[in-house]
């Protein structure tokens, strides 16, 4: 029985990381407003948060604003800027019951100045909890941490190394994820999480992410449980189960 619910285990990853896209159009399939998909997608993130919780994911990593989205209307931008406001003065209060860590990662230069205090307060006032660290990509790109990085270990004169440009990524503190999920239909990284996302299994589904459910993460986990991981190795180099175990 032991075995059997290690084998389980298992099969959760540690680390999922999601690309929450469709927003968009799930709002105009309702003849709504943009920002009322996004509006959506942030009651969907905490129930997702939530299910995370329950099935023992560790770490929650969510593209929430790309280096990229300043090209999108002034109005949606502000819009943004403001549901995470808002988001984290409504909801600090039960992310901090239920144990979330709150980080946010990205360039925090070219914030304003209130988006940069409520993301401040929130990571100070959840630093203690350890149930799950939600990890909110803000102003984030993949090339965006790859170059601050090299910059940090050339401003150091540290050599540079795989382990030592690893070091110095944003995401230094939570390892790579083990599993991208991108709702929406689209089958690309769109500069999220480059260098981490070497060995990571990648799952794509067309459900929009406002309509991304348990079902559908469990069957995002399911897929992930099926893969097998090699890392460069060969399947009988792979030690006892051949399945993402690793
Ligand atoms: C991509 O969908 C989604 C975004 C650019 C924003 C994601 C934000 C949320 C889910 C809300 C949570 C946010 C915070 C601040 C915690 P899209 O707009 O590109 O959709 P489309 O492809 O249908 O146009």
């Amino acid at each position: 029985m032991r075995n059997a619910v290690a084998a389980v285990a298992e099969s959760i990853p540690r680390h999922i990381a999601i690309v929450m896209d469709g927003n968009g159009r799930w709002a105009s399939k309702r003849f709504l407003p943009r920002i009322a998909g996004h509006k959506q997608g942030v009651e969907v993130l905490k129930r997702t948060v939530r299910s995370c919780v329950l099935r023992g994911v560790q770490v929650l990593t969510v593209f929430a604003f790309s280096s990229e989205n300043w090209k999108r209307p002034p109005d949606e931008v502000s819009g943004l800027m403001e549901i995470l406001v808002v988001a984290l003065s409504r909801e600090l209060n039960q992310l901090k019951k239920e144990g979330v860590h709150l980080q946010f990662i990205g360039e925090r230069a070219g914030l304003s100045e209130r988006v940069k205090k409520s993301l401040i307060e929130a990571e100070r006032e959840t630093a203690d909890n350890h149930t799950l660290i939600l990890n909110v990509c803000f102003n984030y790109g993949g090339r965006w941490d790859l170059v601050q990085a090299a910059q940090a270990l050339a401003a150091a004169g540290e050599p540079i190394t795989e382990a030592a440009l690893s070091a110095k990524l944003s995401t230094a503190a939570v390892g790579d994820p083990d599993l991208v999920v991108r709702t929406g239909g689209e089958m690309r990284l769109s500069n999220f999480l480059l260098w981490q996302a070497a060995y990571t299994e990648l799952y794509f589904c067309n459900v929009l992410w406002p309509d991304f459910d348990e079902a559908a993460l469990d069957a995002a986990i399911q897929a992930y449980a099926g893969r097998e991981r090699r890392f460069g190795m060969t399947s009988d180099q792979l030690p006892g189960s051949q399945t993402a175990s690793v």
